[in-house]
């Protein structure tokens, strides 16, 4: 457990994470809580495989829908690294549509395993928030002209 709970910080929101767009802004806002909303879940010791399963099926179609959402933002206000973006997109859902597989095969009393699995899911939502959703923030403040 112990290379489990090293990854069970909480992530606090900041301002710095806003990209200026109020639609994108409070989906990202909603993305933290349920992120630490799972943490918190994970650390009270109570998760089993059908708990995970709860969030971290919410914490997969909520995405999609955001995913879909973003571009269309994207799209709007002409940035031009959307394409690259929507493929990262792509690439990110079949990553986790491949976990979450492996996830509903594995047994009940794997504890363990299933949260690997599901931080793992965790790990990369987030890391595409800090990694590529950040990078549109100059855009979309340019775009509004602030
Ligand atoms: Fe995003
Ligand atoms: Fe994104």
């Amino acid at each position: 457990m112990a290379e489990i709970d090293s990854r069970l910080e909480q992530i606090p929101w900041v301002d710095a994470f806003n990209v200026g767009q109020a639609e994108i802004d409070l989906e990202h806002r909603h993305l933290f809580d349920e992120i630490n909303r799972f943490v918190d879940h994970v650390l009270s010791k109570e998760a089993n495989k059908t708990t995970l399963d709860t969030l971290i099926t919410r914490m997969i179609s909520n995405h999609k829908f955001h995913f879909i959402h973003e571009e269309q933002i994207m799209l709007r206000y002409n940035y031009s690294q959307l394409p690259a973006h929507a493929i990262e997109h792509r690439n990110l859902e079949a990553r986790i549509n491949e976990i979450y597989g492996e996830f509903t095969f594995t047994s009940p009393n794997n504890l363990d395993g299933l949260l690997d699995q599901s931080l793992t899911i965790k790990e990369l939502i987030l890391d595409h928030f800090l990694h590529y959703d950040l990078k549109y923030k100059s855009h979309l403040m340019n775009a509004q002209g602030r």
